[in-house]
């Protein structure tokens, strides 16, 4: 079958994209466009040419696939050059999303239609290039710099009723594209208009300051990474350049940035996204359970994001509490968090109204009977949640899904005391969980695989990445950050401070420092944590009690003013030398001489001894692939997506340097807490990678 059919309809011939799944422009398609193209220039009775999409999507982008390798063919810069160049026009009819690639070929089309709920974007940013095909020179020709600037840098995609009244589109078709882009296209030929080439504007640009503003203000919100401010240059050669010479600087910049490490990082990020979706030994096809209600028990601040996330998707929510003030306080939670979007202008009254109308708020368990799912989102306490399951079990109607939001508890044991344990399932979200991308989906030793599938399904629904572990303390996220909470508490006795390992991390790409994160979510909630792990935690690690120490000074973070840093009114936050003192007299008791610590010696420390915990979650079989593991870290642990997470990050640096570092702190830490996990070492001594086994 071939990739681009073209049919005439009179006057007018229709080239038509077939390339599923969502139409990329692989070397098949460029070059059945571009026969398509020649074919309509050479034809008479062809007056103009009109592309349009089978299936369910315009264009969405070059074939990312073939990045990286050589390019066949004809180019696509090529091919938009002579789309633009030809003498007859050319009409764009666009449906589902025009992204990347798609949205350059319709840039340089003649003129843009598009359905109602058609998107047109440029997100090529977000895989860490910039549009190489004429984009960040024909958008903002067509629609002003400060737009194109927004779109480009940003990455996100608009409605197409906002596209239609920035210039980007020309009409939007309501009922049948084909036959609303032919009576477009008629009319244009009727009325003799023009042929508008987009190259051909000027771009405008209203204020000169706005390259710099807008790179300052990217090098702050997109901190480290190096396509957003490569964009912002090729804006620029839009209005310093006519379109051939800017088009060739923009071309080399896009090169430049494709064969970088970042962009690497960033494609492989986006398809390990898509990976994790797909479960090993799950079929694709295995049925799903039918979820149109859902439960949440505890209302507290997880279950509140999560009973946001489901009526964010419009489903009807019972939230069950031990009483009316703890139920009423969720919902005034909700009620402020949707009144800020409110304020912003980007929710009404009533949407406010319709979705908090979602939730029924109950101290009864009973009124669970009827729903399809219940999430239970109660104190992380054992006995706690053994009591919820044991009523989940009897209260819910056969077939109900019961899961729990537990971070760190076992999971088998709660299946146990439901009596249904193949419908039970851990689902673990992440604070706050309206925000937060992740959902790790936990799969315990009965769940029954159409539950699973379920969960990964309504991942989706509630727009999160579900990524499914299996049973250990802490799953696939919290253990390796255990690891690396641990190795920051050993080097803080043997002589860093919170500021310095702080940094290290903010420096290596995170947004902040485990103290700073510390001191944001409570020293009260991390030492109840310590103490509801205590059996298993290292005699060493019960020693360095440096958060139990803050704990019993009150010193909880943010809230009280004061954590390891302290806090003005403002939250800004200072070092405080009374911390530093407590360590250093920490030390002095527990007979560690202090040293100075180099920033690489704790960037390897914490971040190797996660990689190191990564192969033995692999070798287990906790996680079914590496990317289940980058993508747990990139989506709810803040791990630079230019580093593509940890396990692709330590294939980045080679397994050898990473085992190395592993022997030569096994020497200084011990060998409890640094001996190479065998899958690592197996892969470093043959010269693999956790994706190159
Ligand atoms: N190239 C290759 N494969 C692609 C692709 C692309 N541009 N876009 C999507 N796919 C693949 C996905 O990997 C996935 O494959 P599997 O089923 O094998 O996992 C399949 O198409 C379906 O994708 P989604 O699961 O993401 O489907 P969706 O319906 O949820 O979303 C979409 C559809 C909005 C188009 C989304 O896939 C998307 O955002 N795609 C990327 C768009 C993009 O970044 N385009 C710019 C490309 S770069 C470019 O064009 C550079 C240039 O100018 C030179």
């Amino acid at each position: 079958m071939a990739e681009v059919t073209v049919t005439k309809h009179g006057r007018i011939a229709v080239a038509t994209v077939d390339n599923p799944p969502v139409n990329a422009l692989s070397h098949a398609v460029r070059s059945g466009l571009a026969a398509a193209v020649a074919q309509a220039d050479a034809d008479p009775e062809v007056k103009a040419l009109i592309v349009i999409c089978a299936g369910r999507t315009f264009i969405a982008g070059a074939d990312i696939r073939e990045f990286g390798g050589p390019m066949q063919g004809p180019h696509l810069q090529d091919l938009v050059n002579d789309l633009e160049a030809s003498s007859k026009p050319f009409v764009a009819a666009i449906h589902g999303t025009a992204l990347g690639g798609g949205l350059e070929v319709a840039l340089a089309c003649h003129f843009r239609v598009a359905v109602p709920s058609a998107r047109l974007g440029l997100p090529e940013v977000k895989l860490g290039i910039l549009p190489g095909a004429g984009g960040t020179q024909r958008l903002p020709r067509l629609i002003g710099v400060e737009a194109a600037l927004s779109m480009i840098t940003e990455g996100n995609d608009i409605a197409a009723a906002k596209a239609k009244a920035i210039g980007l589109v020309d009409e939007i078709i309501d009922g049948d594209l084909l036959a609303g882009a032919i009576a477009f296209t008629e009319k244009l030929l009727d009325e003799g208009r023009p042929i508008r080439r987009t190259g051909s504007l000027t771009a405008k640009v209203e204020n000169p300051a706005i390259f710099d503003e807008t790179k300052a203000a990217l090098a702050k919100k997109q901190r480290g990474f190096k396509a957003p401010l490569a964009c912002v240059d090729s804006v620029r050669f839009a209005v310093d350049y006519p379109l051939e010479e800017g088009a060739k600087r923009e071309y080399a910049l896009c090169r430049e940035l494709m064969q970088g490490s970042q962009s690497k990082a960033q494609r492989h990020a986006f398809f390990a996204e898509r990976e994790v979706a797909k479960v090993p030994g799950l079929p694709e096809d295995t049925k799903v359970r039918d979820v149109k209600s859902v439960g949440v028990v505890g209302p507290g601040a997880m279950g509140t994001g999560i009973v946001m996330c489901f009526i964010n998707a419009g489903l009807p929510v019972t939230l069950v509490g031990l009483d009316q003030p703890t139920l009423e306080k969720s919902l005034g939670t909700m009620r402020k968090i949707y009144g800020g979007n409110v304020t912003k202008g980007t929710m009404t009254e009533e949407a406010l109204e319709a979705r908090v109308g979602l939730v029924k708020t109950t101290t009864d368990y009973t009124d669970l009977k009827d729903v399809d799912l219940v999430i239970e989102a109660v104190f992380e306490d054992m006995a706690t949640k053994k009591e919820v399951f044991a009523k989940l079990g009897k209260v819910t109607k056969a077939g109900a899904i019961l899961a729990t939001n537990t971070s760190y508890l076992d999971i088998d044991q709660l299946a146990e005391v439901s009596g249904r344990p193949a419908d039970v399932v851990g689902m673990h979200f992440f604070n706050p969980a309206n925000v937060m991308r992740l959902l790790e989906n936990v799969r315990g030793a009965k769940t029954s695989p159409d539950v699973l599938a379920t969960v990964m399904k309504i991942g989706k629904t509630i727009k999160k990445v579900s990524v499914l572990s299996g049973v250990c303390d802490g799953f696939i996220g919290n253990r390796m950050l255990a690891k690396r909470s641990r190795e920051g508490m050993f080097m803080l006795e043997e002589g860093a401070t919170p500021w310095q390992i702080d940094k290290v991390l903010y420096d290596f790409g995170f947004a902040m420092g485990p103290y700073q994160v510390a001191d944001l979510a409570g020293i009260d909630i991390q030492y109840a944590a310590r103490k509801a792990r205590w059996d298993k935690l290292s005699e060493r690690e019960h020693q360095a009690n440096i958060v139990d120490q803050l704990f019993a000074l009150g010193r909880y973070g943010q809230k009280t003013g004061a954590g390891y840093y302290t806090y003005d009114d403002k939250r800004k936050a200072t070092p405080d030398p009374y911390v530093e003192d407590l360590i250093v007299k920490h030390s002095a008791a527990r007979g560690i001489t202090r040293r100075t610590i180099g920033d690489q010696e704790i960037r390897e420390r914490l971040i190797y001894v996660m990689i190191n915990e990564g192969a033995k979650i692999l070798d287990e079989g906790i996680a079914a692939r590496p990317h289940d593991i980058d993508i747990v870290w990139l989506t709810g642990f803040g791990f630079p997506v230019y580093l593509g997470g940890p396990m692709f990050y330590a294939d980045t640096i080679g397994l050898k340097t990473v085992y190395d570092a592993l022997l030569k702190y096994k020497d200084l830490v011990g060998a409890e807490f640094f001996t190479p996990a065998p899958l690592l070492e197996r892969l470093a001594l043959a010269g693999k990678g956790f994706y190159s086994k």
